[in-house]
């Protein structure tokens, strides 16, 4: 019979996604054995006190808050990072490779702004990295990257990378309810934060977006060249227009590459309701990646949370069964980035309802190179005001940019409402 194989971890952290992984490992085991060949045993717990583990049934021997304990120990094959925030988990992470351990983590932040400089750090000792968890919970949208598409060519990615914001969302349309309303109810069930800032403004997203760019284009994307909008100025009546021509608003991380130029955004956009992405709802995440031969594909799952969240930590692990390398680690280009998003829009806006006003606004996007796809006027509060609401064509930020100066100094203008990427 074949040695069963012995993977020895070292757990740093044990929240709620280090108790889904403690659990996981326990009741797969037979399954981890019968697969793999191999046992998964953690053998350290480096957390705060080690009155946490006895809490949740572990040996209190496993306990450590000692790194240097951890690096020296000759035992511990693997380095499990689940600890959150760039410090001190970078400097963590950076003696357990330097010690030639191998890591894998969940952290998003971590990797996406100084994923380069560890991955070059494992490389140098022999060590592998990875973090198939820090992207879209237990969606494999890395592994996906990494490991298909080898004979074609990746277009673009976009998706929902974030379950707060979706739930929210998906309350309003579902509900009519306010974006406040919203964010109390998603704080109530403990999907938003407290302090919700990273995910209501897309910066969550961004994180993920910047990782999987790098996979799929092969290019070293940076987090500072994504534009980020978040969803805190989505109104019902954006919402309930948007059903009438058709969409659903999501906000999707995107990014797209061509003639090697890449764009990257996060930002509210009204989704056709023929795509896949329009129907994702509720805390769920999913990503479309587009081929050139392929076409759209899309992955569809739970992006966070204690058991999604293992399991892709778990993947992760059972690499290290199969002494597999890290077939991503490959050296990125420098990325040429687009200075302008291509995209088509939503507007509405509030305005003098007088002859000739309509032909004004419809010659400042004529000067700007800006085709109108369709216009709706719409009652508003006031009798004298209408609400305007223009779909353009195809156009470019640095047009919309340059017309919506233009436009906010109408004097029949009376203020520009809305302004959301309509998927074309
Ligand atoms: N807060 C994130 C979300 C999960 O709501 O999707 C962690 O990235």
């Amino acid at each position: 019979m074949a040695k069963i194989k012995q993977l020895n971890v070292a757990l740093l952290g044990l929240g709620t996604v280090g108790k889904g992984l403690v659990s996981l490992l326990k009741e797969n085991e037979a399954e981890i054995l019968n697969k793999h060949g191999a046992k998964v045993n953690i053998v350290k717990i480096f957390e705060r006190n080690a009155d946490k583990l006895e809490k949740f049934g572990l040996d209190r021997n496993l306990f450590t808050d000692s790194m240097e304990d951890i690096c020296g120990d000759k035992n511990v094959d693997i380095v499990v990072e689940l600890l959150g925030r760039i410090h001190p988990s970078k400097e963590y992470i950076e003696s357990a490779l330097r010690a030639g351990k191998n890591v894998v983590t969940a952290n998003k932040d971590l990797i996406c702004m100084h994923g380069g400089e560890l991955l070059k750090t494992a490389k140098q000792n022999g060590a592998v990295l990875l973090y198939e968890a820090s992207c879209l919970g237990a969606v494999p949208v890395i592994n996906t990257l990494k490991n298909n598409f080898l004979g074609d060519e990746i277009k673009s990615i976009k998706g929902i990378f974030n379950g707060t914001t979706n739930y929210i969302l998906t309350k309003m349309t579902q509900e009519g309810l306010s974006y406040e309303e919203c964010l109390k109810e998603a704080q109530a069930l403990g999907y938003a934060e407290s302090d919700p800032t990273n995910d209501v403004e897309g910066i969550d997203a961004a994180y993920k977006l910047c990782i999987l760019s790098r996979f799929a284009f092969g290019l070293d994307a940076k987090f500072e060249d994504i534009s980020k909008k978040g969803i805190t100025q989505i109104t019902p009546q954006d919402i309930q227009i948007a059903a009438r021509l058709g969409y659903t608003i999501k906000l999707l991380a995107i990014a797209k590459c061509g003639d090697g130029k890449l764009e990257m955004r996060v930002n509210p956009v009204f989704v056709s309701n023929n795509h896949q992405l329009s129907k994702i709802n509720g805390a769920f995440n999913a990503c479309t990646i587009e081929g050139n031969y392929s076409d759209e594909i899309t992955l569809i799952g739970r992006g966070a949370g204690s058991h999604p969240t293992a399991s892709a930590v778990a993947n992760d692990i059972m690499n290290f069964a199969h002494k597999m390398g890290d077939v991503g680690q490959r050296s990125l280009k420098k990325a040429k980035m687009e200075k302008d998003g291509h995209m088509k829009y939503y507007l509405r806006m509030s305005v003098t309802d007088r002859a000739g006003i309509l032909s004004g606004i419809a010659k400042i996007f004529g000067d700007n190179k800006i085709s109108i796809e369709s216009v709706i006027q719409d009652k508003n509060d006031n009798p004298d005001i209408k609400s305007l609401i223009i779909v353009t064509h195809m156009t470019t930020s640095g047009s919309m940019a340059k017309a919506l100066e233009k436009i906010s100094r109408a004097p029949s203008v009376q203020s520009v409402d809305s302004v959301i990427e309509v998927m074309g």
